[in-house]
This record gives C-alpha cells, structure tokens and sequence, in this order.
C-alpha cells in the first residue's frame, strides 16, 4: 500500500516534471474601446462633445447615452483580474478594438499613446504572463511602433510577421498547443481590398495560415485560432448590413475560404477564439453535416455595442495547457446599471454548468444549438438570450422567429447558408439531416443484403 502509494507519487512528480502543469487559465478579454475623453465615473453613461447614434433609444429608460470605456472602467477590469488571478495562469488572449471609434479621427499619435497606456494596464496586471494581441478594426495598423510596445510578449520570429502584416503564430516549448493569432482586418470587405499592397498581405497570410497549419498536423500538434473577427454572420435579427457593426467583418470570400480552411484542419483546431461582436456565442462549423470545429465569441469590456448595450464582460478559460482541450470557461461581468461609482464585478455563469455540457466540443455545442432553438423549452433559449449582452436587460423580446435567427447564426457560419436559413426555417432543418450520405450508405447495405 506504502509502497504503491510512493511510486504513484514518484511517477506523478516525473509526470508533471515532463509535461508541465496540466490544468492552466487564460484570459480573454476583448474589445476594451478605450475612450480618453470620457471622464464621467459612473460606467452607465457619460456626456461628451461626441455625438453617438446610440443612445439607448429602445425603451426610453436610460437618459444619458452609452459610451465606451473610460479610464476608470479599464482600471478597474485590470484590478479584478489581478485579484483573481488563478496560480496557473498560461497567458492571455486580447482581441483588438483597443480604442473607441471616437477616436477614429484623432491623430495616429493620440491613438499610439492610447494604446501605450493600455498596454502599460495588462503589463502590470500580468507582469509574469505573456498577452497575445489581435488587431481589430478600430486599431492603428501594424508598424515599428507596436512592435516596440509589444516585444515584451511576442518573440522575435512573431515579431517579423507581425510587424508587416500584423499576423503571429506562437510556439509554445512545454506544451503541444501553438497560437495563431490573424489579421482579420486584411480579409475584411471594404476599402482595403481595392489596395494592392493590402491585397499582399491578405494573399500572404492565407499562405502563411495554411503552411502553419500544415506544420501542426505534421508536429502532432493542436492550434488555437485567434483574431478580432471570426468566421460567420451578426446574430441580431434586425442587423441585416454589415455595416451594422461599423465594419471588419470578413469579406464574403474570405469567409468561405477561412471555413474551407477549417474544415480541412478541424482536427488540429482545438478552439478558435473571437471578438468583434460585443455579444456572448458562438459558432459551430461543419463538414457534410458533421459538427466539426467551434468558435467562441467573447463578450465586450466597453459597455458600448453597434446598436446595443451590454454589459461590460471578462471571461477567464480553463484548459488543457498540454493539448489546449478547452474544459470550461467563467464568464465574469460588472452589472452598470447598478453601479454607482464603486464596482463589483461577479461571476455570470460558468459555461458546462450554466448549459449542462458534459464537455466542450463541436458536438455538444451542436446538441446545445439544437436545444437553443427548442420551441417547447424556451428555458435554455432564455438563457443564451441573457448571456448575449452579459445579462443587460435590452433586446428580451424574441419571437419564434426572431429564435430561428439565433439559431442560424450559430449553425450557419457561411454567409449564403446563413440567409437561406433565416428566409426559410423548414428547410433549415430539413438540410441539417446529419448524415445524408451514410443514410444512403446504410440503405443501399440492407438492400444488397436482403437480395443476397
Ligand atoms: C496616458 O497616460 C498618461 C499618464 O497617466 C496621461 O497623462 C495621458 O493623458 C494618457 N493618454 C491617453 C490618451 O490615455
Ligand atoms: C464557477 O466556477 C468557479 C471556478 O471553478 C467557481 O469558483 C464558482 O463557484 C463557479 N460559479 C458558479 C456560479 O457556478
Ligand atoms: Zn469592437
């Protein structure tokens, strides 16, 4: 008994020497939208000489209009990270849109130093992990200068890519998972595409993608895919332009051809991790009908969303450090409508228990996609309608209808299959029949052998 015991220890020491600790964090966090001219305390509101579209219109109840986040909000996000800090804490994922848009305007000098003070925040905060940034559209591009504030975290062959096409892969010595972080904004639609130097760069990091991705399968190793703006479609209903969401989205080519990609690497993709969006989902990728990869979409830290409000979200993941097996994530959120001043942020839900996974895969997050959509139990619905804005109390209203966008939006990540499922939601069940050709497959078997 002793003796089993002292080996079992012995072995466990050898064990964790080899491979490191097992069970690690991250966080993610994205979409801060820094605002430096807006001073008030209070996260809710604030006045400034800007004039926002957005004010919460909706149900008349707020008065004062919705900002991005001011300095005090991202201290204060800053020093709830720092206290909870978990001792196994791998690094952090930071998914761009760094400043407000109400900044677009303001010098690229103003917008550096905005960035610097950021920067200067997530390094204190996590003066011993390393913070992988992506560029949102909202971001200064690529250039000497971000290198510099950022060499602290990426090493020097990442530090080539990323400074002429804003793109990186991390390769990690201890553990078989490698980061790739992409530049979406080289594949969003738009002006930059007309730009044949920005045309370059966005043929050059498909290469780039595709030989990593190769190179992982060859190593046996797993990726992570990370970048501001993922795969797929807006899941508000009445977001029917894609300027809805002030742009960076995927240009329609790109995004077939980044789901193509997918789908031919899902077996070396163990998570792709996205922002953008200012909401809490995800996407589920498949190939002929097989759940085959997922994409989750973090919750914004700026309370401010492209005709939305919503909470102000931090979301700490729990893995696999060894082969990057995602096992769990908390979502944290600050509730700003019942915020005076102070801030307390809390825990929101943890995502196996909040859904009842068993796991977190491409498979059950399809089974969690179909239960979304059940009509006879709204109860699951409600409650990814309540995460969608870290449970700020704006869009609740949904109709059956309104439930079919949703569900479309997870399961159709392709822009055309998107919108032939919301015009028709028959036929939007009828072509997600999982295994078409091995049903045929099986019939024509039983055929041959009842002949025989
Ligand atoms: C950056 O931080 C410095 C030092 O606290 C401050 O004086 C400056 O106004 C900040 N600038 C921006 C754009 O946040
Ligand atoms: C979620 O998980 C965390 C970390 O494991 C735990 O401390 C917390 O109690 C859980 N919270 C809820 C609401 O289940
Ligand atoms: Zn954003």
């Amino acid at each position: 008994m002793k003796l089993a015991s002292c080996t079992l220890y012995i072995t466990s020491l050898l064990w964790l020497n080899l491979t490191h600790a097992k069970i690690g964090y991250f966080w993610h966090i994205t979409d801060l939208h820094y605002d430096p001219f807006h001073n008030s305390p209070e996260f809710k509101g604030c006045r400034h000489g800007h004039n926002h579209k957005e004010h919460s219109h909706r149900n008349g109840r707020h008065r004062l209009e919705t900002c991005d986040a001011s300095w005090s909000l991202i201290q204060s996000a800053a020093a709830f990270m720092a206290e909870r800090h978990p001792d196994t804490l791998e690094f952090v994922l930071w998914t761009g849109d760094i400043l407000s848009s109400s900044m677009e305007h303001a010098s690229e000098e103003l917008k550096l130093e905005a960035v610097r003070n950021v920067t200067d925040v997530l390094s204190r905060t996590f003066s011993s992990q390393f913070v992988f940034p992506a560029l949102g559209h909202n971001d200064p591009p690529p250039s000497r200068r971000l290198v510099d504030m950022w060499m602290q975290w990426l090493p020097t062959e990442a530090l080539d890519t990323f400074e002429t096409g804003g793109y990186y892969t991390i390769e990690q010595s201890h553990s078989k998972l490698r980061i790739v972080v992409l530049n979406s904004n080289l594949w969003a639609g738009g002006a930059s595409r007309s730009d044949a130097h920005a045309h370059s760069h966005a043929r050059a990091q498909w290469k780039w993608l595709e030989g990593v991705l190769d190179k992982t399968r060859k190593q046996h190793e797993m990726v992570y895919l990370v970048a501001h703006a993922g795969p797929g479609m807006e899941e508000r209903p009445n977001a029917g332009s894609a300027s809805a969401a002030g742009g960076g989205e995927l240009s329609p080519l790109a995004n077939s051809r980044i789901l193509h990609t997918i789908r031919q690497y899902s077996d070396v993709i163990a998570g792709q991790f996205y922002g953008h969006r200012h909401a809490d989902t995800f996407r589920i990728i498949y190939n002929e009908g097989r759940p085959v990869s997922w994409a989750f979409l973090a919750p914004s830290l700026t309370p401010r969303g492209a005709g939305s409000v919503s909470n102000p979200g931090l979301r700490l993941y729990k893995f696999d450090s060894n082969t990057g097996k995602v096992l769990d994530y908390t979502q944290y959120y600050l509730d700003i409508s019942h915020t005076r001043g102070e801030t307390h942020w809390s825990i929101e839900y943890n995502l196996t228990q909040y859904y009842g996974l068993r796991e977190v895969t491409a498979a059950s997050l399809d089974a969690l996609a179909d239960r979304i959509r059940n009509h006879h139990d709204r109860g699951v619905f409600a409650k990814y309608l309540a995460a969608l804005r870290a449970r700020h109390a704006t869009d609740t209203d949904c109709d059956s209808a309104c439930v079919h966008v949703h569900f479309c939006a997870i399961t159709r990540a392709d822009y055309h299959d998107f919108r032939a499922c919301v015009s028709n939601p028959a036929s939007a069940l009828a072509s997600r029949a999982p295994h078409p050709h091995s049903a045929a497959i099986l019939l024509y078997a039983i055929l041959v052998l009842i002949s025989t």
